[in-house]
């Protein structure tokens, strides 16, 4: 039996559950933007939920409706107009929101067309304008009839309204003397900045009620059923697509456009044309610069083939052409309730907090979380006890502004106070950790705060785990942060050491599988939410909550890996493989694998090549004490190792626990290998100490240490006693004095290249 099914089971029935709420809440906020112009939310927050509703459509697609909402476009049209059924619908654009992905629209359109990358492929760039789609059919050249979009199939008889309108033209200009039979033209009816403030202030004026954007504007004005009332608000119009045609338009889009604007309308003249996605980044960019000059909204610009015969070939999915896409323009801030601060903790204990938001869309990214940074920025002040925000602090329940910039993790950066509500409270840091409950404390001149529990807090064991499989450390492929977390709750690995019986134990059945079975009721018994929460992420249910969860994930954690959700029998195999190959491990990785406060990748280093093998290394360390002695000297003298990184060391081998845990570990291992290739014996480096100071003109700091360390050479970064050879190149002043003095070669850039056989 596979015990992943009732998981699913139980997912399946929350999804059904959730899908249902938020089908009912889609299809009322497209009614209430698309009929009624009048916005349930903000664009961001339904942006947001169709999101949500994708997700789960795509997780569970049995489960997705056949007339889904998402696929609705637009709301059917509201009462109190004719209908009219459009003779080509009116369809919609799928929307991006980076660069990469115009560049994989690009690529699609080749690979559906079979053109090679190297092939010409003009599109146009139009700025997307942010109003409302109107269609303007012609009939012998007079304006006949003007609709809506409506749902897209049907829309509403706007024809006296959009007679009002200066920009659509009542007859159209013959081309050569000549006008079709028949033409439907489309475009956008929006109204300019200028002209909707005047008219909001003519609403406040009479007491009636504001709009809340110039495109609601346009869209009510336009849906009047008295044409006075359309007449008297200034909508404009931008031509840019067609439906029904007699004969045909142009044989590209940007000929198309000339046509219109030739027949007598406007066309928007930021438009242009493209030659690949490189261009089409680049237009876009040029846009979006101008985006805060222009007197109107847009909110994007809209790539379309420009060839209407490969636009043909193209053709449609169900809602959008194959042909076009729509690149929308990045907010990289929003506003949006902060529900509630949680704390999380660190390899080393640090207590992060991080904001639970009402989830937000930022620049096409549905943000749930952000960062809050630490206990003194939540207050309003800085590490110095400055105000910050002007001393606003930030609390569970705030409305707060939320920052995305490039990849950086969301930050909270601000909070309007006058949102609170009278019951609202200063948010309280904890003083305890809340994952282990032990007490967290901050070092005087930090911020952090910092759980005591050490490595049985299970936050601290994870967070330690992903630190020693990773690629600088163990680099166990196939073992990352996810998996971590699916072991660590399925309770099969508690500390490095379990990594390496995990094979055996999966081999040997479900009981050996656990190796710590009180894991899982201290994770549940401290924080059950959180618990659970980690738990459905680790078992691939990101997202649900699902209460049942742990009598579920029990029956899990007696499953084979290989019947793990996430995992086969090859990637079972390739794991157990790629965790044998790292028995044996090179001393560096091995000291910086042990996530010891401060001994990073540079200090394991010097560390390695100073003792060379684990056990001077080992010895040395526990017998030395910040108290001084002998070994305490030894270590300290090593160049690049302070007294602070002395002292965490001696202090994380003293631990009881973490000896333990270090003694397990080393016990799986085969071999720790030496860090240092043996010098070669020609190189005139070998065994020297080289300090290397002032400005190198032919190479990198960096590349010349890579270059000294690969010939046996040490490189330190203080002249001594001990130094054999100080590279000094313009500018070298302290090292190179100190130098002289005593007596140490000094050579320049160009010498220490002979030295080494050239660059
Ligand atoms: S082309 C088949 N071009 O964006 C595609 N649409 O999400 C027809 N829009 O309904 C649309 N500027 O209301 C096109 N230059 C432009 C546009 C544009 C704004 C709007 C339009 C459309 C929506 C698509």
């Amino acid at each position: 039996m596979n015990d992943r099914k009732p998981v699913e089971e139980l997912m399946r029935e929350e999804a059904g559950a959730e899908l249902a709420g938020l089908y009912d809440l889609l299809r009322r906020a497209n009614r209430a933007y698309y009929a009624d112009s009048d916005p349930l939310m903000s664009d961001a927050e339904y942006d947001a939920l169709k999101h949500r509703v994708r997700a789960i459509e795509a997780r569970f697609s049995d489960l997705k409706a056949p007339h889904s909402p998402t696929e609705e476009i637009g709301a059917p049209p509201a009462s109190g107009f004719a209908k009219v059924a459009h003779e080509v619908p009116m369809l919609s654009l799928e929307d991006v929101f980076d660069d990469e992905s115009v560049h994989e629209f690009d690529r699609s359109v080749r690979k559906f067309l079979g053109l090679g990358a190297d092939r010409p492929l003009a599109y146009t760039a139009e700025p997307k304008i942010d109003g409302l789609s109107l269609t303007l059919i012609y009939e012998e050249g007079r304006l006949a009839r003007a609709a809506t979009r409506g749902d897209g199939r049907v829309g509403e008889d706007v024809t006296a309204n959009a007679m009002t309108i200066r920009e659509i033209p009542h007859r159209l200009k013959p081309i050569d003397g000549h006008v079709p039979d028949l033409l439907e033209v489309r475009g956008e009816c929006y109204m300019t900045h200028g002209d909707f403030f005047a008219l909001n202030e003519r609403q406040k004026e009479r007491g009636q009620k504001l709009f809340a954007n110039p495109r609601n504007a346009a869209a009510g004005s336009l849906r009047q059923l008295d044409p006075a009332i359309t007449a008297e608000r200034n909508l404009r119009f931008f031509a840019y697509a067609w439906g029904a045609h007699s004969e045909p338009v142009a044989e590209t889009q940007h000929e198309a456009l000339q046509r219109f604007r030739a027949h007598g309308f406007r066309v928007n003249i930021l438009s242009d044309l493209c030659h690949g996605a490189d261009e089409m980044i680049a237009r876009f960019h040029a846009i979006e610069e101008e985006r805060p000059d222009l007197d109107y909204d847009i909110d994007g610009v809209v790539f379309k083939i420009d060839s209407i015969a490969l636009q043909h070939r193209l053709g449609y999915r169900s809602t959008t052409p194959r042909w076009a896409i729509a690149r929308k323009f990045s907010p990289v801030e929003a506003w949006t309730w902060l529900r509630k601060i949680d704390i999380q903790v660190g390899r080393t204990g640090a207590l992060s907090p991080v904001a639970r938001l009402k989830p937000v869309n930022i620049g096409g990214v549905v943000v749930a979380n952000a960062t809050l940074h630490n206990e003194d920025y939540i207050a309003g002040r800085d590490s110095e006890g400055r105000p910050i925000r002007d001393g606003r602090d930030i609390r569970e329940g705030d409305w707060v502004k939320v920052y995305r910039a490039g990849d950086v993790i969301p930050k909270v950066a601000d909070v309007d106070i006058t949102k609170r509500g009278p019951r609202s409270t200063p948010y309280r840091f904890p003083g305890h950790c809340p994952v282990c409950g032990a007490l967290a404390v901050r070092e005087p001149g930090s911020s952090v705060r910092r759980c005591t529990g050490g490595l049985s807090c299970p936050a601290q064991a994870i967070e330690r785990l992903v630190h020693f499989v990773s690629r600088p450390a163990f680099d166990i492929v196939g073992l990352g942060e996810r998996q971590i977390e699916q072991f660590y709750v399925l309770s099969w690995i508690g500390e490095p050491a379990d990594i390496f019986t995990l094979q055996e134990r999966d081999s040997r059945g479900s009981k050996a599988r656990l190796a710590f079975e009180e894991a899982l009721s201290r994770i549940t018994g401290t924080d059950p939410a959180e618990a659970r929460l980690r738990m459905a992420r680790a078992v691939g249910l990101e997202g649900y909550d699902p209460t049942e969860v742990p009598a579920r994930f029990e029956s899990l954690s007696r499953t084979p890996l290989a019947q793990q959700y996430g995992w086969g029998e090859t990637s079972a195999r390739n794991l157990f493989a790629a965790i044998a190959a790292r028995r044996v491990i090179r001393l560096d990785r091995m000291i910086f694998a042990l996530g010891i406060r401060h001994v990073g990748q540079v200090a394991a280093r010097l560390l390695a090549r100073h003792f060379h093998s684990w056990e001077t290394f080992f010895e040395t360390v526990t017998r030395a004490g910040p108290e001084g002695g002998p070994e305490w000297d030894d270590l300290i003298a090593i160049d690049g190792i302070g007294p602070v990184m002395a002292e965490a060391l001696v202090l994380a081998f003293r631990q009881p626990r973490e000896r333990a845990l270090i003694d397990r570990l080393v016990a799986e291992l085969r071999e720790i290998t030496p860090l240092e290739a043996p010098a070669p014996v020609d190189s005139p480096v070998a065994g020297k100490t080289i300090v290397f100071t002032g400005t190198l003109e032919r190479m990198t700091r960096a590349e010349a240490k890579a270059r000294a360390e690969a010939l046996g050479a040490k490189v330190s970064g203080s002249v001594s006693a001990k130094t054999d050879l100080v590279v000094a190149g313009p500018g070298a002043g302290a090292k190179r004095r100190k130098a002289e003095e005593l007596g140490v070669r000094i050579v320049d850039e160009g010498e220490w290249l002979e030295l080494i056989g050239g660059l």
